[in-house]
């Protein structure tokens, strides 16, 4: 494990996303050099890169990539600007990681198409995007296809709206933050080279697929996986993840009921010693009590340091059996096992663990990162279809906030995300956790405000399930008709435009989304509002968006206005009772 980062610089992405214009921006603020792994190919062939897609085909250039990766690999204090298609070969990807800091430059598709479309877009190599019929939904489709593999970088910066001087700045930043801290070990290094290739990534369920990404945070490292049909691999996944030994799997009594059994065969089949605890299912569950039921449990095991705590279900499993791992003998490890939807795109992820006191829901809890994030899409089929439905409202808001591509999924997918149709639901399943992992990345304790764009629609959200007493809407039925509202309010600030209010309700609306309200007053709402704890001093914080992906924060939003927009939601919600 070398003690001294190695000063190598790794910049991905698909064609266009600026590696080579950012590359020597990046080499000049740390005094290193630039190199385009064209050029080195180029100079070693003797003949520029058409000739040798023309000669020797695709397979020919890719070895010669190859080769040319091994050499800048050989240099330091390089800046490296690969090709797109570079992470498509395993080995290039080993070799990157074992080399120095992979950083992913991402770009939309539009943003892509239309930098191709410049006067000076395009090398001859990248011109063939263009060609056809429908080069936007090509280079969509070539994207999604990429996208996993490229979300095996260390560090990800969204170029879209900044100039290439400050996405080397970003680039930069990434290398002085995790350059000492990278790990070289094992798991780095097999999330690396995993992720499956294209063809299996497009067209089959992702069951061989690696980790979708690991979370860096300031205080941890971790992986985590979803695929179809992979509840059998869990053992397997535990013990690369460094357990052996006992385990402690807590779960509540109806996700124990469809899976403790497997989970059980899973984890001994690889040799661990399961202990299970069940609690009843439900938030009522989520208190000191049931925490302190379980420190006794662990007791009469002996539980030990370093054995791990598999939290099995939705997340009300996650936050109890978190926050039991978080504190019981100063942190045990934890593996986050989750079966609901909304537990496998937001809960899991991001390392908040809570128990809920009286009515004020995880006002007891901690920061505490798991050590594996490990979901099977499958289970999702015996979940209740409410449940299921009030999961898609976050998986929405995460494409709202980030991700445009996501957005356009959605919409095209309605039906067959619905019936979980084993592909489409694993990718976008796959997609939204990386969403949420990339923003916890970023922000692990919600210290720079990148985390709170986290909270679109659950300003009012909060507040309408407070209004209309807990459980009468599910959190993600109040979260979608939050995001009705704070649209709404965009709009009248003249922040949002008019066609994405639309758009989004129209997308709410299809995936069922927008429950009748029963009879509350909107002073109640706005009282909730008030109380709740994203109220900083004396306004409340919305997040608002400008456009898909662009999501601003904004305590400048007038009372009067809020009051007016939530009165009309309770009255049209209400109409539908
Ligand atoms: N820690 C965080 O960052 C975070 C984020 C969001 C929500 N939460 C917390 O998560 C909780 C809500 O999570 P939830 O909606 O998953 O609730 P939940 O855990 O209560 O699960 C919902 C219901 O579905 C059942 N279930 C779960 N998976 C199943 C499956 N595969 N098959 C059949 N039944 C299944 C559960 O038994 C439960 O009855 C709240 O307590 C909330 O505070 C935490
Ligand atoms: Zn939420």
């Amino acid at each position: 494990m070398p003690s001294e980062p190695p000063g190598r610089i790794f910049l991905t992405g698909f064609s266009f996303s600026g590696k080579s214009h950012v590359a020597p921006l990046v080499a000049t603020i740390l005094g290193w050099r630039a190199v385009d792994l064209d050029d080195l190919i180029e100079q070693a062939a003797g003949k520029p890169v058409p000739a040798i897609f023309a000669e020797e085909g695709e397979p020919g250039f890719r070895l010669r990539e190859t080769e040319a990766l091994r050499r800048a690999c050989g240099e330091t204090e390089v800046v490296v600007a690969t090709g797109g298609g570079v992470v498509l070969a395993e080995e290039n990807r080993r070799l990157m990681a074992e080399s120095g800091l992979v950083v992913c430059l991402e770009a939309r598709p539009q943003t892509i198409h239309t930098r191709l479309q410049l006067p000076d877009g395009g090398s001859e190599s990248e011109r063939p995007l263009l060609r056809g019929p429908d080069p936007l939904g090509r280079i969509r489709h070539l994207k999604a296809l990429r996208q996993p593999l490229y979300a095996l970088a260390d560090f990800t910066v969204h170029t879209d709206d900044l100039t290439p001087e400050l996405v080397a700045e970003e680039a930069v930043r990434a290398w002085r933050r995790f350059a000492e801290c990278l790990s070289y070990d094992e798991g780095r290094l097999a999330g690396a080279s995993s992720g499956g290739t294209p063809a299996v990534m497009g067209d089959v369920p992702v069951e061989e697929a690696g980790p979708i990404c690991n979370v860096r945070t300031e205080t941890s490292d971790y992986a985590v996986y979803a695929g179809w049909g992979t509840i059998e691999k869990l053992g397997e996944k535990l013990r690369e993840a460094g357990l052996s030994g006992d385990v402690y799997v807590i779960t509540d009594s109806n996700v124990h009921g469809d899976y403790g059994g497997r989970i059980a065969d899973a984890l001994s089949g690889e040799g661990f010693a399961v202990h299970t605890h069940v609690f009843p299912a439900g938030e009522a569950s989520k208190t000191l009590g049931r925490a302190s039921e379980i420190y006794d449990w662990l007791t009469s095991h002996r539980a030990e340091r370093g054995q791990g705590v598999v939290a099995l279900g939705g997340g009300v499993a996650g936050d109890l059996a978190g926050f039991v791992a978080a504190t019981y003998l100063r942190g045990l490890p934890l593996v986050q096992v989750p079966t609901s939807l909304l537990a496998m795109v937001d809960a899991s992820i991001g390392g908040k663990v809570a128990v809920d006191q009286r009515e004020a829901k995880n006002l007891i809890g901690a920061f505490y990162q798991p050590l594996l994030v490990f979901a099977d899409v499958a289970t999702l089929r015996t979940l209740p279809e409410r449940e299921l439905t009030s999961g898609w409202a976050e998986v929405i808001k995460h494409a709202l906030i980030m991700d445009p591509d996501l957005l356009a999924q959605l919409e095209d997918r309605v039906d067959a995300l619905r019936a979980l149709e084993p592909n489409v639901t694993t990718q976008v399943v796959r997609c939204s956790m990386a969403l949420k992992a990339q923003v916890v990345a970023e922000d692990e304790r919600e210290l720079t405000g990148r985390r709170s764009i986290l909270n679109y629609g659950h300003t009012a959200g909060h507040a309408l399930e407070a209004a209309t007493g807990y459980g009468f809407l599910l959190h993600g039925e109040a979260v979608a008709l939050g995001m009705l509202v704070a649209a709404e309010i965009g709009r009248r600030m003249g922040l949002t435009p008019p066609e994405l209010v639309e758009r989004q309700e129209a997308l709410l609306e299809r995936f069922d989304l927008l429950r009748p309200l029963p009879k509350i007053s909107a002073d109640a709402v706005l009282a909730a509002m008030s109380l709740d704890k994203k109220v900083s001093g004396k306004s409340i914080r919305w997040v608002l968006l400008t456009g898909v992906g662009k999501p601003v924060l904004r305590s400048d939003v007038p009372l009067p206005l809020a009051r007016e927009v939530v009165e009309e939601l309770l009255a049209s919600q209400g109409e539908r009772v």
